[in-house]
């Protein structure tokens, strides 16, 4: 009998926000390959489009709703049997009111339901709408296996899950729940098998990353050195990390893991202690930097980037100066840097802000000029020198082919292959760096890694 091939089936999805969302989506199109779904870039051709959406700032916030908007159009105008959901921080938060008020909108799932994502499309198919998945089970262990779709020789590699720490400031301890991090044992065999398929570069994936491993005894630092001895890796990063979790032995194991990047995302929010205690930090800023003075010990080619913000309910003149202190002492490779934005729930939504919008941005603009000159004068030293790059991608820069790849202190290095046919990606090169600018540097092929 002659075997029946249903044809694929075309899935639309627009990521906003983290790692952790580029991620979560990774394993949204994985699980959906089970059902034959494959990527489109083209919404008007889609059988299903989904959104994974983010919650931290508005602005994230209302672009997804504007998208939304148009998708009612779209279902309307082309494809009135399309399949619309959406998932991640805002589904999580809000999904009942999104159901109920976008009538176009088929279903909602949580932060912690990726994995039901086919039950729930099959439910649609079978004729069910207008349905949540937004439950969480505390009391269960977390353990999965990695999923990946593309070939890529980088990966990330989600080992703990939520945050604790209710800065007043942030919604992630609502959308993503209490910490629950993966067993050591069963993170070292995912990676193991990753590396079987090819994988050379892991980043370790969480939103309070270095606290991982508390409610099972184990220690970050460990599974750093663990991870350090597999065979077949060669480069290993993690983010984001909080600076009231790093350890000693995490400094230390800077300075013993050959394989762990020259680089460190710690983000500082603020360099006022007044502020940073309202934020509900847990460190001050003399603290954070006796932590850098003891990384750059331990590493002296680390490089250290941070996230800002700026307008924090009430933040005074003076301690807004304080972070431009801090800025100028911590001397940051780059910052993500922003306003204030405040967010359902929370308790510095609840906080009275005398402080006005226009000054805000004010100072937004102050932190990002200050940075962009610190980091003019920190990259300057970084020409002449050499890099390896993992080559992530390709691109064309005034008509000239450009490769890409991260150095191992995570900048962005372009250069020119020796002739257009050369393929690179994926392979580790040697490049001299001829410039560095704030946000991107070039540099000459020297030739492949040895
Ligand atoms: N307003 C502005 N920025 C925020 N962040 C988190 N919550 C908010 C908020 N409510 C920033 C922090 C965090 C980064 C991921 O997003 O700097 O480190
Ligand atoms: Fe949000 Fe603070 Fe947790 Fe980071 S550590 S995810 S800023 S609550």
């Amino acid at each position: 009998m002659k075997k029946i091939i249903e044809s694929s089936k075309k899935v639309w999805i627009k990521t906003f926000g983290c790692q952790m969302n580029y991620h979560d989506t990774e394993r949204i199109l994985s699980n959906l390959s089970e059902l034959n779904y494959e990527l489109s870039k083209n919404i008007e051709e889609a059988d299903l489009i989904l959104f994974n959406t983010c919650a931290i700032r508005d602005l994230a916030n209302s672009k997804f709703y504007s998208s939304l908007g148009e998708v009612k159009v779209l279902k309307k105008r082309e494809n009135k049997s399309v399949i619309v959901g959406v998932g991640g921080c805002v589904a999580q938060i809000e999904g009942n009111d999104l159901i109920k008020k976008y009538k176009h909108l088929d279903f909602a799932f949580g932060t912690d339901q990726i994995d039901n994502i086919n039950k729930m499309v099959e439910r649609v198919q079978n004729g069910d709408s207008k349905f949540i998945y937004d439950s969480y089970d505390p009391s269960q262990d977390y353990s999965i296996e990695t999923k990946i779709i593309n070939k890529s020789p980088q990966a990330f590699v989600n080992i703990i899950k939520g945050c604790n720490n209710f800065c007043t400031y942030c919604i992630v301890p609502f959308s993503r729940g209490r910490e629950k991090s993966r067993r050591s044992s069963e993170i070292l065999s995912d990676i193991k098998n990753l590396i079987a398929t090819g994988v050379q570069e892991v980043t370790l994936l969480g939103q309070n990353v270095n606290a991982f491993g508390k409610e099972n005894n184990e220690r970050f630092s460990d599974l750093l050195l663990a991870v350090n001895d597999l065979i077949g890796l060669k480069r290993l990063r993690y983010t984001t990390s909080h600076p009231y979790f790093i350890s000693d032995d995490l400094i230390k194991a800077h300075s013993t893991c050959d394989k762990l990047s020259d680089h460190l995302h710690l983000p500082v929010q603020s360099g006022s202690d007044s502020v940073l205690k309202r934020m509900g930090r847990r460190y001050t800023s003399s603290h954070y930097l006796e932590i850098l003075e003891k990384i750059r010990e331990a590493n002296p080619r680390i490089v250290i980037t941070s996230d800002i913000i700026v307008g924090f309910p009430n933040e005074t003149e003076n301690e807004f100066l304080e972070t431009i202190s801090l800025l100028e002492k911590a001397r940051f490779d780059s910052i993500y840097s922003y306003k204030f934005s405040p967010r359902p729930g929370t308790v510095a939504e609840k906080i009275v802000d005398e402080l006005l919008m226009s000054e805000k941005s004010k100072r937004l603009q102050t932190v990002q000029q200050i940075q962009e000159k610190i980091q003019v004068e920190i990259r300057s030293s970084f020409v002449g020198s050499k890099a390896t790059l993992l080559v992530e991608g390709a691109g064309r820069m005034r008509g000239v082919k450009k490769w890409k790849g991260r150095s191992s202190c995570n900048r962005l290095i372009h250069f020119v292959p020796p002739s257009e046919n050369d393929d690179f990606l994926g392979k580790w090169v040697d490049v001299e760096v001829l410039s560095a600018t704030p946000f991107s540097c070039q540099g000459s092929l020297i030739g492949l890694t040895c």
